[in-house]
């Protein structure tokens, strides 16, 4: 394969759903092209870039590297044809000196002290979605009937949200967001997407009408009457913010739960490790992010003439992190290509790094090991009870279809 061919992987949503292309063709690139230049009739152009240290180097300067004009590959770095992202800016999309300050309204309900308030509902939670993996008694798909679902919960509680509104906001964000898969590939131009979309505006104008009113003491809250620059939030600003927090929070993680069973099937030996040390959770989690690394990209745009790696890259010229082709660099990881739920130290990029690092790295971890602390003393015997399907993206992206045999225990 040549580097050329190699990177046609970051402009074909079918290479993420292939995990073995998508390895065997990055590894290519981080040994002979590590910054390099792809050029696609459907995008315009960019520079992918592979190895660990680079993607590293890059998220690290955000005065060089900007997020603002072209925040990741997707239909708005298309040339044509594609429906344009629902208009809203969102932290991804900013840069100082707006980044820092919408940033911070919520980013101490982020830190451990205040994703530790939840911990009894995730618990809580998790138990609840490992009961109803129990009455499917003994076959279901683990990606539709509980990866997909579980982490909506999780922030619909963080949100503050009746749980009654639960499943419609599921509905929801599912035709909202779905991945750009056939499978779950929505009609945008139909009467029906338009009524979803009225209906979720309407929601969320309710909510923030109704904290204003009678603000509590959760995040929605918190948004509604956040105060950026001195002055109360737009409703439009404040909608965006519950939409990130509501897409980055759902899908990233549903994949890393998913992505990992996967694993611990795929290698056995692991599972049994885990299943005989449970205090392994941890680093196991930990090594499901690695391995999956849902999310698959993001982008910086150059401020000025720089370079990277000894290759100049021009000002206004835009640079993809592949974050899964970092988490396997050869040069950081030992054995890369192994999965490992031991593993330690484990210094991957999954959460990306510098001044957008991820918000949401305490309650996705604190997720994903109650659901697995939860999930592997409970089950006796488990394995694939047919194919494994990945979802065609170019974002973010697991398996989509994930059916397993088991036994409680
Ligand atoms: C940003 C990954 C879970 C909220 C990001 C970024 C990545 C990422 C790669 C961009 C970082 C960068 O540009 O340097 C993940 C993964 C997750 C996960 C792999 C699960 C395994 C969550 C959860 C939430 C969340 C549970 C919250 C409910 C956010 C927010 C941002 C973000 C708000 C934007 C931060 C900013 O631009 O300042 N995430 N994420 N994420 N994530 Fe996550």
């Amino acid at each position: 394969m040549n580097v050329d061919e190699a990177a046609g992987v970051f402009t074909d949503p079918r290479a993420y759903a292939d995990n073995e292309r998508f390895y065997a063709a990055t590894a290519v690139l981080r040994r002979e092209s590590p910054v390099h230049r792809v050029d696609h009739p459907r995008f315009l152009p960019f520079w992918a870039i592979t190895r660990h240290d680079d993607v590293m180097e890059i998220a690290r300067d955000s005065q060089l590297w900007i997020n603002a004009p072209r925040p990741a590959l997707g239909p708005r770095s298309q040339r044509e044809g594609a429906p344009e992202d629902i208009p809203i800016r969102a932290l991804v999309q900013m840069d100082a000196p707006d980044h820092p300050v919408y940033r911070h309204i919520s980013a101490d309900w982020f830190k451990p002290a205040g994703v530790r308030k939840l911990a009894d509902r995730i618990a809580e939670l998790a138990k609840r979605y490992v009961d109803q993996l129990a009455e499917f008694g003994g076959e279901c798909d683990f990606f539709q009937d509980i990866a997909a679902n579980y982490p909506l919960y999780v922030i619909m509680s963080l949100l503050g949200l009746p749980e009654e509104d639960f499943p419609r906001m599921l509905k929801l964000t599912q035709e909202l967001f779905g991945a750009n898969d056939a499978d779950l590939a929505r009609n945008t131009e139909n009467s029906a997407f338009m009524e979803t979309m009225l209906d979720f505006f309407n929601y969320f104008q309710k909510l923030i009408t109704d904290r204003r009113a009678n603000p509590t003491d959760d995040l929605a809250s918190v948004i509604a009457n956040a105060t950026p620059r001195g002055e109360l939030i737009g409703e439009l600003e404040a909608i965006g913010y519950y939409v990130l927090i509501a897409t980055a929070g759902h899908d990233t993680t549903s994949s890393a739960l998913a992505g990992g069973l996967h694993a611990l099937l795929q290698y056995p030996d692991q599972w049994r490790r885990l299943a005989d040390d449970p205090g392994l959770v941890p680093t196991a989690f930990e090594e499901m992010i690695r391995w999956v690394s849902p999310v698959k990209q993001f982008m910086r745009t150059a401020t000025a003439d720089t370079s990277v790696r000894g290759v100049p890259i021009a000002k206004g010229e835009s640079v993809l992190l592949s974050y899964p082709s970092a988490n396997r660099d050869e040069d950081v990881f030992e054995h890369p290509d192994r999965f490992d739920v031991g593993r330690s130290p484990n210094r991957h990029v999954a959460f990306g790094f510098g001044a957008h690092y991820c918000l949401g790295t305490h309650l996705a971890r604190l997720e994903g090991r109650a659901l697995y602390a939860e999930l592997v003393p409970r089950i006796r015997e488990i394995e694939l009870a047919g194919p494994v399907e990945y979802m065609e993206t170019l974002f973010v992206g697991g398996p989509k279809k994930l059916p397993i045999r088991f036994k409680m225990a």
